[in-house]
């Protein structure tokens, strides 16, 4: 069996095995599209300052789009780049796409980027895929039925202390306007904790949370799309995710904190 055929072997209900084939189907094809133009002089335009979208970024939303409504058609999709601003929460069967999570990281050879696939009912994740496409790493979820990297079972860590985690975060768009709030969580977390790591990925980030690489991960300012997978694969492997002060997560809301069940609520004592 390859690694799809045995993760979705796990699934019981066989409509979430479909999906869950048809989005890391999706999510392999988004992915060989951005290892092939990895390589390659880079077509960048800028959505805010900081904020670039490549030709990357686009050719991977349009094939995902196009595998997922052949491979699972009639489904609402909410890709990054054509949803527009400020997405509201839908109801009903939603795929949630980051076609490139890690674009900056991508545009400068930084090989930590991911395709994210995830699909809500009414708010509720179902299936969710992280595919690295320079490690070939595919990272998958289904609701009630676990977590995988490459088709082996993962957990979060066992770390029970601050002083032993690593954790990571990241940086809004906004930055540049708006670092005081950034600068204000680093400076409680950083003194707490074993070291922080900022890398440029939040859809891999809740993935290395997922398969242990990280004990947690904290940010504010996310879209839909950068969690809505990363989140199932957190809680199936074992993770708690929520807001900062612990209340209960939706990709709507823009903040995410994610970690293992022990060290979650010392976050939340620093970041709520
Ligand atoms: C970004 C990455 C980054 C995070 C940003 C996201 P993009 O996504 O996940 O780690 O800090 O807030 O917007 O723009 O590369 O898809
Ligand atoms: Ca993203
Ligand atoms: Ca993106």
């Amino acid at each position: 069996m390859n690694r799809i055929e045995t993760v979705v072997s796990y699934c019981k209900d066989a409509e979430q095995a479909s999906l869950l084939e048809a989005a890391c189907r999706a999510a392999l094809v988004g992915g060989s599209i951005i290892h092939k133009l990895y390589n390659t002089p880079h077509t960048i335009e800028m959505k805010g300052a900081i904020n670039l979208v490549t030709e990357a970024d686009v050719a991977s939303e349009s094939a995902i789009i196009a595998s997922l409504n052949e491979d699972a058609p009639g489904i609402s999709i909410m890709a990054e780049e054509s949803a527009g601003d400020n997405p509201q929460a839908p109801t009903g069967l939603v795929w949630i796409i980051d076609p490139l999570d890690g674009t900056t990281n991508f545009a400068h050879g930084f090989p930590y980027f991911a395709v994210s696939i995830g699909l809500l009912k009414d708010g509720v994740p179902l299936v969710g895929v992280v595919y690295c496409p320079m490690q070939d790493e595919l990272f998958a979820a289904c609701s009630g039925t676990g977590a995988w990297l490459n088709g082996k079972p993962i957990q979060v860590t066992e770390t029970r202390f601050l002083v032993e985690a690593l954790v990571a975060t990241g940086f809004p768009y906004d930055i540049h306007k708006n670092l005081d709030a950034v600068l204000t969580q680093m400076g409680t977390v950083l003194p707490k904790v074993r070291d922080i790591r900022r890398a440029g990925a939040a859809a891999v980030d809740l993935a290395f949370v997922a398969c242990g690489r990280l004990d947690g991960l904290w940010e504010m300012d996310l879209q839909p799309w950068d969690t809505a997978a990363g989140w199932l694969l957190v809680t199936e492997a074992g993770g708690v995710v929520s807001d900062f002060s612990g209340q209960e997560y939706s990709p709507f809301i823009p903040e995410i904190l994610a970690a293992n069940r022990s060290l979650h609520p010392l976050l939340t004592e620093l970041l709520g």
